[in-house]
């Protein structure tokens, strides 16, 4: 069987998750567009290992510029978007800081909007493509001290289920992927316990997975799998009481 080579954009991939998608991606002959706000961060021996690599310098907040670099990346192909690029609270807090919520959901939700138009509008001329959002298990239920992080995947997750019933229609295929904690420089400043914590490297061999599977939505590691979708299945009063517990409630201040 001949090999297909893909051509794959994914937003948030100077660190952490995305870097560790696109270096197996790579490392398989793929075509990779890797990119972020702060390219320095990508190793000069990484650019220099793979020519199938291009890098753009891009803020998924920048509507315009969205729409600039992934029609210019699409010019030679596309086939897989992954909005991947979030970012979090850091330290949990019990009081709302709402400016931090604007910047979570300005990049969280509507950064994944600006990926997902560009290349909405190439798949639908080819009539194929793939659409992968990384959400989180974050999104199942809302955490205490994470209010905007657990909103705004919980709205990536319901763009998605209901992409999943809109665009297969056209060839387009849609998958959700919901990590527990993985090991990255954003879960790096947290102050709190981070159960089943995997590697980002094994964290990106399973995504990858999930995504050639064409999975519509993969939560793992399955300890987390099992525990949110409990937490989310209770009663809204029974949850309400397990998270004020002290085990459960981490929040700070
Ligand atoms: N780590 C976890 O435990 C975990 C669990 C569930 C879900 N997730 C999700 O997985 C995704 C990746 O997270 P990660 O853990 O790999 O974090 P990370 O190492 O901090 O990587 C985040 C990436 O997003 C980019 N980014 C942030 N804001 C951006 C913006 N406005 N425009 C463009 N790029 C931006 C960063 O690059 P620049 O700084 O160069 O812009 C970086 O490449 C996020 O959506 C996160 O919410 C992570």
């Amino acid at each position: 069987m001949s090999f297909h080579k893909k051509s794959i954009f994914i937003t948030g991939s100077t660190s952490g998750i995305g870097h560790k998608l696109a270096e197996l991606y790579l490392r398989d002959g793929h075509r990779v567009g890797i990119s972020g706000r702060d390219l320095s961060k990508v190793e000069q021996s990484f650019k220099d290992e793979f020519e199938n690599l291009e890098l753009f310098e891009v803020d998924v907040t920048d509507q315009d510029r969205m729409n600039e670099v992934i029609t210019d990346f699409s010019q030679k192909g596309l086939d897989i978007i992954i909005a991947n690029a979030g970012i979090s609270h850091g330290p949990k807090s019990k009081r709302p800081d709402m400016e931090v919520a604007r910047r979570i959901f300005n990049t969280n939700v509507l950064g994944v909007i600006n990926t997902f138009a560009p290349a909405l509008s190439v798949f639908e001329k080819q009539g194929s493509g793939h659409i992968v959002a990384i959400a989180s298990v974050a999104g199942f239920v809302g955490l205490p001290g994470a209010s905007a992080y657990s909103a705004s995947k919980s709205a990536v997750m319901k763009l998605c289920e209901s992409y999943a019933l809109d665009l297969p229609k056209m060839g387009i295929d849609v998958t959700t992927i919901c990590p527990g904690f993985i090991d990255t420089p954003l879960t790096q400043k947290n102050d709190h316990s981070m159960p089943f914590l995997m590697s980002a490297e094994k964290g990106a061999r399973l995504i990858k997975e999930a995504i050639r599977a064409k999975r519509v939505l993969f939560v793992f590691p399955w300890q987390m799998s099992v525990a949110i979708h409990l937490l989310s299945y209770l009663p809204r009063f029974i949850y309400r009481f397990i998270m004020k517990l002290p085990v459960a409630n981490y929040s700070k201040s």
